[in-house]
């Protein structure tokens, strides 16, 4: 397998969770606790395969629907996974970033998440990028007030405004373009996730829900996305004969 047939980075809509966790006669919540140790067999995968972004859909800008006893757990559960994974992270290389609208959150995880981000600021061997209170419509106003605000301040007129002024005020802008997008849990749509950043993605849906996504669903995954040939409009010719 050559080198490029690898995603640098890869995307995943961590779903299945409360279907998991009912299908075992269980509350719902309880799929959400389990799911932590996908996430860890996730972070562990990339690391070891050279992945250089991952980011993950943990909470929606529509999940806050959700029964308000369900949303606490959610809560609960960043907070006790951000402090009891922040220095594991950083030991092992990996700059954790959250994207999404915080603001909404309580002041004392709005702290936590930014230290944590500072603490694993400098690290280079993986970014894992959690996606909460994120909504692929939200990421796009607000690129579009951000790129309103710096054209003022350049002068700009709305003519001269191109893909690229728009792209550095979205969201993962300064990683590497999305590769692989996965959906676990058998749904097959986006659910308002990174729009934007998924134009030229492979997805991938698979039935298998979150919690049972291990390392060895994640190198199916893989192994699917090394048999795409990705055209980027071009002809199968032009891109040659991979695939
Ligand atoms: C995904 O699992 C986790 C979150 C959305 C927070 P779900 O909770 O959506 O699980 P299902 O889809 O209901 O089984
Ligand atoms: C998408 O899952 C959000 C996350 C995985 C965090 P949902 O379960 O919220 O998506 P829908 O409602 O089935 O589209
Ligand atoms: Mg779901």
């Amino acid at each position: 397998m050559t080198q490029n047939k690898m995603p640098q980075h890869v995307a995943i809509i961590m779903d299945g969770n409360g279907r998991w966790a009912q299908k075992k006669g269980k509350i719902r919540t309880f799929g959400h606790k389990a799911g932590v140790e996908s996430v860890r067999a996730a972070v562990r995968f990339a690391r070891q395969n050279n992945i250089k972004s991952l980011t993950l859909f943990a909470f929606s800008s529509e999940n806050w629907k959700r029964p308000a006893e369900e949303v606490g757990v959610l809560m609960d559960l960043f907070n006790f996974v951000l402090n009891s994974e922040a220095k594991k992270l950083n030991k092992n290389d990996v700059r954790l970033k959250i994207i999404g609208d915080t603001s909404r959150f309580d002041p004392k995880l709005v702290t936590k998440i930014q230290k944590a981000e500072q603490l694993t600021e400098n690290n280079t061997a993986l970014i894992l990028n959690i996606a909460a209170n994120y909504g692929g419509r939200w990421d796009i106003v607000n690129a579009a007030k951000q790129l309103v605000k710096s054209n003022l301040q350049a002068g700009k007129t709305i003519d001269e405004i191109d893909e690229q002024d728009f792209h550095q005020f979205v969201s993962l802008a300064d990683q590497p373009e999305l590769d692989l997008l996965i959906r676990t849990g058998g749904e097959h749509r986006i659910s308002n996730f990174l729009m934007w950043q998924c134009a030229y993605a492979e997805l991938y849906f698979t039935d298998t829900l979150w919690p049972d996504f291990d390392e060895q669903a994640f190198q199916l995954a893989v192994d699917d996305f090394a048999e795409r040939q990705r055209r980027f409009g071009l002809t199968g010719e032009q891109v040659g004969e991979q695939g």
